[in-house]
């Protein structure tokens, strides 16, 4: 069954249609890949499920329930997480009190409750605690519990990135360029967590990724998407060497520098 359903999705800003009647379903328990050039409109499509932007045509489904317009608080406490490409973390906190911020959408209790400090709001924060940590040790973020994110190198950052995501809780977890700027070990442990997270955890994963070394080692499948539009799906390998695939990265190549060239593409 298909957790995500995205049908003839649209958007446009003023006379530019970022996504443009698209289509694609997320099985449960895969790790289904976005590709395409710079400004292809892969983060926009991110956008649109998690409700920051409004589609301006089409439907998104999950879990069988329509989600097209509902309130983006609502999304999360649907079991839908994300990371963002440039890193939305609060700078001037711990990575502890980060991820602890992710869990709140979780909150069974009121204020007031929270303020008298109530036997069911202990057991409340005793939860997300143990959740919080269980995320710690997982993504190996013991060394850097209680320091500041301001003070982390940018790898360290976007693993914060993932945890703040992952503490939620989700059935989905969309991933924004999870390797982009990291190194090629960093981008080795990525890949390790990925699959820990699809196998051990039991997430299904949307993931945005330019690293094509990456989205074959972890992708189950992969759609290459250019201007908005469909362009190809099927294996890494399958969407790759799609004519319209290569077509669509001449010229610019997966990291926005030139790449393939024409021969090398059988063009
Ligand atoms: N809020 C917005 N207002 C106007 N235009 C926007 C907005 N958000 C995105 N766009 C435009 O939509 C297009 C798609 O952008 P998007 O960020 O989705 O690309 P992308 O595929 O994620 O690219 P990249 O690989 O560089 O991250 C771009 O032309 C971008 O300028
Ligand atoms: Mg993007």
């Amino acid at each position: 069954m298909s957790l995500l359903e995205v049908r003839d999705l649209s958007i446009a800003f003023g006379g530019l249609k970022a996504v443009d009647g698209l289509s694609f379903d997320v099985a449960e328990g895969e790790v289904f890949t976005l590709v395409g050039p710079n400004g292809a409109g892969k983060s926009t499509i991110f956008n649109m499920i998690s409700r920051f932007y409004e589609p301006t045509e089409g439907k998104i489904f999950f879990d069988g329930e329509e989600i097209t317009h509902l309130p983006a608080h609502k999304i999360a406490e649907l079991g839908i997480a994300r990371t963002f490409q440039n890193i939305e973390l609060f700078d001037h906190s711990t990575v502890l009190s980060n991820l602890l911020m992710g869990r709140h959408v979780h909150r069974k209790t009121q204020v007031i409750q929270d303020l008298l400090f109530t036997r069911k709001a202990r057991a409340d924060e005793r939860s997300h605690r143990r959740r919080v940590e269980e995320v710690i040790t997982f993504l190996e973020l013991e060394a850097h519990r209680d320091s500041l994110i301001a003070g982390l190198p940018y790898g360290v950052r976007k693993v914060v990135e993932i945890g703040r995501a992952l503490a939620i809780g989700p059935k989905l977890l969309l991933l924004d360029e999870p390797a982009s700027g990291l190194s090629v070990e960093e981008t080795r442990d990525v890949a390790f967590w990925i699959e820990d997270m699809k196998r051990e955890m039991g997430l299904t994963i949307l993931m945005i990724e330019h690293d094509m070394g990456l989205v074959s080692a972890v992708s189950d499948r992969v759609l290459a998407v250019a201007d908005g539009k469909f362009l190809a799906q099927g294996t890494a390998s399958e969407v790759q060497s799609h004519p319209d695939v290569i077509e669509a990265y001449l010229g610019t190549g997966v990291n926005g520098e030139p790449e393939l060239k024409k021969e090398e593409a059988g063009a």
